[in-house]
Parts: C-alpha cells; structure tokens; sequence
C-alpha cells in the first residue's frame, strides 16, 4: 500500500497516546489518555506511569484506529518512541508496537521523542518553512531544554546537531518546583503563566549569569575543542533561579502563608481545576497577595527573557532561516509573545506548535517517522528502550 498511513504511539512519561497520520502531516487521529493520578504525589511516579500504560494502551490504540476509520492493511508503518524517557514506560509503548508489527507485518520505525517534539511544529507550519534550512530548534518541556540546528539531509530527512542544553533542570522543571514552593497546584507552569499576568515583572530582580566556556583539558585536538567552546556559548542553567525564588522567600518569612495557601486551594477544590479557565483562576486570585504575585511575575519574566536570549543569539551565529519552538513550555504565554516580537523584529519566520500538539502525543511520533519511511529507516527487531537516547 501507499497510503502515506503511519500509526504513532507514545509512552515516554505519563501520557499514553496513539494517533494515525497521513503523510507526516494530517493527523486522522491523535488519542492521548493523560494519567491523573500523578497529581496527588507533586510529580510523575515512574512505577504508577507504567502501570497505567499497560492499562490503557490497547483501547487507546483501539481508539485511534477507529476515529481514524482505517485498518491495520491500510497502514504503511508502525512508529513508537524509543526514548528518552521513563524506562518502564517507554517499554510498554515499545513492547506493543514490536508485537502489533510482527502481528500485522508491518515495519517498525524507533522515533526520538525530541525529534517528535519538532515535528509536532513542523506538521503543521507552512511547507515553505518546513522546506527551509538549517533551522534552529528550542525543545522546551518538564524533562528537556534542548537547542539543536535541523538540516535537510540529501536525503529529505533531517539531521540535527545539538548546540545547546541545560547543564540543570529544564525549564519546565524549574517552572515546576518553583510553583511547588509558592503552593501552587500540580503541574505548576500553567498557574504560575496565569498568575503571573497579575503580578509586577520588576519587583524582583532576578539575574542570570552568562555560563562560561569551560576549558576542556588540553588532549582535544584544537579544532574540535573550538567547536566544542562554541557549541557550550548556548547552553543553560535554571538550578540558580531557583535558589533565589527559594532564599526569596525565607527571607521574607512567606513560608507560612504558602503553607496556608496550600491547604486553602485544596480544601476549596481549586488545585484540581485549571487556571485557563476564568472562573477557576478568579476563584484562585483571591488567596494571592501582591508579593507573591510579583514574585511569580518577576520569576516568569526573566525566564522567558533568558530563554528569548539565548535562542536568537543561536540563531544568528548559525544564521538559521527559521525558528521553532516545541515542548510543554512552548505554551507559556509570555515566551510566545517575546519570542513572537523578535522574530517578527528580525524578520525571522518562526513556528510554535498547537495547544493540542504542544504536550506528549502521538501524532508528532507518526509525523517524525514519514521521513524516516521514505528513506527505509526502519527498526531492527532487537530494538530496546533507551531512556537516555540523545538527538
Ligand atoms: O512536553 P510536556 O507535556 O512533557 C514533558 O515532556 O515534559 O511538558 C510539560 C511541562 C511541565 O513542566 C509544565 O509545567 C510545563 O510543560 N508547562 C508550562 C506551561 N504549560 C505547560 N510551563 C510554563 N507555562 C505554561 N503555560
Ligand atoms: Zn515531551
């Protein structure tokens, strides 16, 4: 068959997803079964993540064969992430697909899921965008901040190199623990986007240092440690911020009304809704002072301007022709706007990518395989999770 048919399925962290795409680009279906359950520990518990794979992963790929309305003969491929992510997770994904592939005679495509991450953009960017090259990548979520350069290769699929990374915590991490100290619900970097509208940017003066090439002994060739200094002009660090939120609020002796706070948003029910909604974050507005709300105001503004930084001093060194921005922080409301702002300033193209693509999901791990089925990358059988897998 050349349908152009790909079924995509994801178990990298707490989402289990499966989705058909059309050709890397029309998602005929896209399911993903996000597991509540992680919110009552403050984060994902790797043991319940894959007991909950195991429970949904053959309805949710029922789910997306049917909405989709094809069979498993209309189907090309079949594409599963292999990594990075939670080991037990990522094995429940994978195990499926080998056995859904042997079952089915159909081939296996293993997909980063970083590489997904940019596809999830590039799936539904212009196809003059998805055309130019090189492009600068920023891969920003809960588990990675990742700056790559994406070239096309000879062979239409695409190469990338990564030229910066946080040397700590992602910002999604950081976005996180911090909203965990202030009191806020689980995941935090959606209310701390929220809130942070109603907060002064300039009451706290946060700073980021500038991270400093650091000699890398004196064995290297010459020529790969230069490549190597230039490489590590882009990396990032979150870990410092994070610290002064926390000394911040020590200092101030906020600690017990955080506490408090805490224990009101739970008992009110109000930790369980979501601050897009308006009634939810008004509701929630009331037990927020002002020095918490510049606080978190103060905290958003210097990351998203760290990170807007950081990005287009990326993209001009390398002279990339275009910009996307992908992962769960591609959300964030105040990195959109200035990243919008400076690209249009520079007259760069760039691309973020739907609210529905911007979290884990299948879809964006059939898009990435279409490539990989043109040129016949495919899996061998003895492929195995890797939870540390680079890009
Ligand atoms: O890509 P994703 O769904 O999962 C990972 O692969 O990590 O990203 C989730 C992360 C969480 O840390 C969440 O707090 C953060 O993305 N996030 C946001 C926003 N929406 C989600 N952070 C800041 N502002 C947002 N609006
Ligand atoms: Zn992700």
């Amino acid at each position: 068959v050349h349908s152009g048919l790909i079924l995509g399925i994801e178990s990298s962290c707490d989402e289990t997803s499966a989705a058909v795409v059309r050709g890397g680009r029309e998602a005929l279906s896209n399911v993903v079964a996000s597991q509540l359950i992680h919110g009552d520990y403050g984060g994902v518990v790797p043991e319940l993540a894959s007991r909950e794979h195991l429970r949904a992963i053959v309805p949710v790929v029922q789910q997306a064969m049917q909405q989709a309305g094809v069979a498993y003969s209309d189907l090309e491929a079949i594409a599963v992430t292999a990594g990075p992510g939670l080991a037990g997770a990522l094995l429940v994904g994978l195990t499926f697909a080998k056995a859904l592939a042997f079952g089915t005679e159909l081939p296996l495509i293993g997909v980063n899921h970083l590489e997904g991450h940019i596809h999830a953009v590039l799936m539904h960017s212009e196809e003059s965008f998805a055309e130019a090259s090189p492009l600068l990548a920023l891969v920003v979520s809960g588990g990675h901040t990742h700056l790559y350069l994406a070239t096309k290769t000879p062979e239409n699929t695409w190469h990338y190199r990564n030229v910066g990374k946080t040397l700590d915590d992602a910002a999604g991490e950081a976005y996180d623990k911090v909203a965990k100290l202030l009191g806020l619900p689980y995941p935090g970097g959606p209310w701390m986007d929220a809130l942070a509208k109603h907060g002064d940017p300039k009451a706290v003066p946060f700073s980021f240092a500038q991270i400093k090439t650091k000699a890398t002994g004196n064995t290297a060739p010459k020529l790969a440690r230069e490549a190597d200094d230039q490489t590590r002009r882009f990396d990032l660090s979150f870990s410092g911020i994070k610290t002064a939120v926390r000394r911040y609020v020590e200092l101030h002796a906020m600690r017990e009304r955080i506490d408090a706070r805490a224990r009101a948003l739970q008992e009110s029910g109000l930790a369980k809704g979501k601050p897009s909604d308006p009634a939810t974050l008004t509701r929630a507005l009331a037990y927020f002072e002002p020095e918490t709300l510049n606080l978190i105001a103060s905290f958003q503004a210097s990351v998203t301007g760290y990170l807007t930084r950081t990005v287009f001093a990326a993209t001009e060194h390398f002279g990339a022709r275009g910009l996307l921005v992908s992962g769960g922080v591609a959300a964030n409301s105040e990195l959109r706007q200035r990243i919008s702002a400076e690209a249009a300033r520079r007259r760069l193209p760039v691309a973020f990518p739907s609210i529905a693509l911007s979290t884990d999901n299948a879809a964006m791990i059939a898009a990435a395989a279409w490539p990989k089925l043109r040129a016949g990358q495919f899996a061998p059988e003895t492929m195995e999770p890797t939870p540390q897998l680079r890009l």
